[in-house]
Order: structure tokens, then C-alpha cells, then sequence
């Protein structure tokens, strides 16, 4: 399916947690919140639209609780002054190093501040859970510093690590092609170890193997197409053109 801006997808476990899907903005930015409503809890991945975010939720009497933000590049932290300007009190997590000092990076990093952070080393999983929600967070730097996925409720939310086809650019301040490398190793066990139907969110939804532009693909399926997970090694992964290019506003 291909979802229209800011049109939801959900779907609903059988361990009550519900999936909300979306795709926000010029660069086809994917958004993905866990919600409890049992527990009222209500975790948005990287809002891009937030006022989009709070009138889809108001339309169903929720409001959010957390947010947990895989990078904050400008794009993937867009829509937390909104939300965060409508619930003083929410929770706003992403990783200590995820925020460049370099000058250069203000041009491309938004300044967060976190209520919450993990600090675990690069390539560990630490456990993130509220109520029904339960997620492993995986520090994946290299396309940008303090990278998280997070995964759980069958779905894998890749941020900028990995979209259906590719990886993430690994050319901008903060970026580390040999680290992407090693992240995306651990993200080939990782996904190994999932059941292949679980769905792989991408931060964008960009083009898969066929010239369409799913929202996402199977876990399966990204592990027998994706051109990153399967570059034999990381000079045939550092060749790879989508690694880098000139556009600078495709964060
Ligand atoms: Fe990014």
C-alpha cells in the first residue's frame, strides 16, 4: 500500500498493543507510534507533522506520553515542539550522542533537549518499556551519531539505519561509514533472529527493488534485497552510491 500524507495506518496485536503508521513531508518521512490504551500510553517515533500527530490522536481521545526519537536530524525531530508545546510533560527520549557539537552539524541537527536518555554503547540492546509496550533499542551510529532502531509488537522501526532498499547516507557531519558498517551487521543478526513477517519500517520511503514505493517491506524481504545487508563486505558496502550524494537537504 502507499499511504497519502499523513494518512494512518493501524493495526492492533493480539497482545493489545496497536501500530500507527504514516508517511509526513517532502521526503516521505515514515512515523510509527506504539499505543496502549489500556495503560494510555502512546509512544510516537520521530513526529514529523506534530500538529498532524495531535489532531489524529485527539480524534480518538488519546494523547501522547512519549517520544522516542531514533536520530535528531531536523526531519526525524520536526514535529516534537508541537507536541511537546500541547503536553509539557511528556517524555521525550533519544540517545546522549545523538546531538552534534560540531557547528557544521547545526545546519542539519535540530537541538533537542531529552527528558530521558540511553547512553548504552554502540551495537547493544537496551530494553525500553511502558505498560503493554515493550521495545529493544539498539544504538546503531554511523549514518548519524547515537542512532537508535527499536523494535518489538512485530515491527522493526529502522530510522535512517536502513529503508527498504538501501541505507542511510553516511556523508553528513556526524557520520561514520565504517560504524554504518558494523551497525548494519548487527542489524542482519538482529533481523535474522526475527520472524521474517514482521514489517520493516523505514525512516523514508524510498524506492524498493521494483520501482514502487511501499510504506514497507517484510523483514524477509528486506533481508533477501536490501543492497547494505547484503554487500559481501565493506568495501563493496562503501562503493554503494546512495551511501553518498550532493542533494544535502535529503537528511
Ligand atoms: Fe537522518
Amino acid at each position: 500500500m502507499a499511504l497519502g500524507s499523513g494518512e494512518f495506518n493501524v493495526s492492533k496485536g493480539d497482545d493489545g498493543v496497536e501500530i500507527w503508521v504514516t508517511q509526513m513531508g517532502p521526503w516521505s518521512n515514515m512515523n510509527t507510534a506504539f499505543i496502549d490504551r489500556e495503560n494510555g500510553v502512546v509512544a510516537i517515533v520521530d513526529p514529523y507533522d506534530g500538529v498532524g500527530w495531535l489532531k489524529a490522536l485527539n480524534n480518538e481521545d488519546l494523547e501522547p506520553t512519549h517520544i522516542l526519537l531514533t536520530h535528531t536530524h531536523k526531519d526525524h525531530t520536526a514535529g516534537v515542539k508541537a507536541i511537546r508545546k500541547a503536553h509539557p510533560e511528556i517524555e521525550v527520549w533519544g540517545h546522549e550522542e545523538s546531538v552534534s557539537p560540531s557547528l557544521l552539524g547545526r545546519i542539519f541537527f535540530r537541538r533537542t533537549d531529552f527528558t530521558h536518555i540511553w547512553n548504552h554503547e554502540p551495537n547493544e540492546v537496551t530494553v525500553w518499556n511502558c505498560g503493554l509496550i515493550e521495545l529493544s533499542v539498539i544504538h546503531s551510529p554511523g549514518h548519524s551519531p547515537g542512532h537508535v532502531t527499536l523494535h518489538g509488537h512485530r515491527v522493526y522501526v529502522a530510522g535512517d539505519l536502513l529503508f527498504t532498499m538501501r541505507s542511510g547516507r553516511v556523508d553528513l557531519p556526524g557520520s561514520d561509514p565504517a560504524a554504518q558498517w558494523r551497525s548494519l551487521a548487527m542489524a542482519k543478526t538482529v533481523l535474522r533472529s526475527l520472524p521474517g513477517d514482521w514489517r520493516l519500517i523505514p525512516g523514508h520511503r524510498y524506492d524498493w527493488i521494483d520501482g514502487t514505493t511501499p510504506d514497507w517491506v517484510t523483514i524477509e524481504q528486506a533481508l533477501e534485497h536490501n543492497l547494505s545487508l547484503n554487500a559481501p563486505n565493506i568495501e563493496a558496502f562503501d562503493a554503494l552510491s546512495f551511501n553518498r550524494f550532493d542533494d544535502e537537504l535529503s537528511v
